[in-house]
């Protein structure tokens, strides 16, 4: 069953993908392949609770398990959060919880040291008011001195191109290459909605699988004042991955009157 998740994609079309088996099991290997936890560990303390916001198939959330007290995973997938606790249970790891949920609406009692919004989460959201009021809902969950952390919350305009390569990951099950492409990029002036197929290739049979999909497409610049609508001020950033991906640390500050 695919359901249709994130409120960009909803506005615009629907986003199907991260309910759809055949994505859930490629977005692991492109995750398990990436090691941003290492950049995110002089920000981190071993007494750090976290709460993972849209941890997708928790490949990060699961590598700062040595690094922090505990993590909580949170997603709407209920596809890629049972990837995620299946990988949990196969790495053997107990500091970190996965529970379905949406972000947008759940409810949330406790209060964290630290907020991840890995891989552009912030841009699953429809539009820059309601990131606003998610930002404050985010900055409610999190203690004094807590962090804000985000992984590609603004793209790299190489992205926008006509066909791109993302590189290529290696299916362990097959010991094939898949060469990972965006193909059709387009970002709507007046909306702000980035709309792209996500076409992974396998190298030695030909086969393409595609996935179209819509984000919003942040810039620099307004992810700066949506933040401080939101009550953070960014801190520390880092582009890795040849400038394909950005780090940024956030500090929680105080949330100003709208
Ligand atoms: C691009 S993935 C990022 C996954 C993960 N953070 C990572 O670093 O790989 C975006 C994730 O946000 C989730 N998502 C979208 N809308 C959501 C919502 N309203 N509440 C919780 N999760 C949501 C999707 O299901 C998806 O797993």
């Amino acid at each position: 069953m695919t359901e249709c998740i994130g409120d960009a994609g909803r506005q615009n079309g629907c986003n199907t993908l991260y309910s759809d088996a055949r994505f859930v099991r490629y977005y692991e290997m492109v995750r398990a392949a990436e090691r941003e936890h290492e950049l995110m560990a002089p920000y981190l303390r071993k007494t750090d609770q976290v709460l993972d916001i849209g941890c997708g198939t928790g490949e990060l959330a699961l590598s700062l398990h040595r690094m922090v007290r505990s993590v909580l995973g949170l997603d709407l997938s209920s596809a890629m959060i049972a990837a995620a606790e299946a990988r949990r249970i196969r790495i053997g790891v107990g500091n970190v919880t996965f529970v379905q949920g949406d972000m947008l609406t759940m409810a949330q009692n406790e209060t964290f040291d630290c907020a991840i919004l890995g891989n552009a989460v912030l841009s699953e959201v429809a539009d820059s008011s309601s990131m606003v009021s998610f930002i404050r809902r985010v900055h409610g969950w999190l203690g004094s001195d807590s962090r804000l952390i985000m992984t590609n919350a603004v793209f790299s305009p190489a992205l926008l191109c006509d066909s791109c390569s993302a590189g290529t990951i290696l299916d362990p099950e097959t010991g094939h290459r898949i060469s990972v492409l965006y193909e059709g990029n387009k970002v709507d002036v007046d909306s702000g909605m980035w709309s792209t197929t996500i076409a992974f290739k396998d190298a030695r049979t030909g086969q393409i699988d595609r996935f179209p999909f819509h984000l919003n497409f942040i810039y620099r610049k307004e992810l700066v004042f949506l933040l401080s609508l939101g009550g953070f001020c960014i801190e520390h950033e880092a582009v890795y991955q040849q400038g394909a991906m950005r780090l940024i640390i956030c500090r929680k500050k105080e949330l100003p009157n709208l």
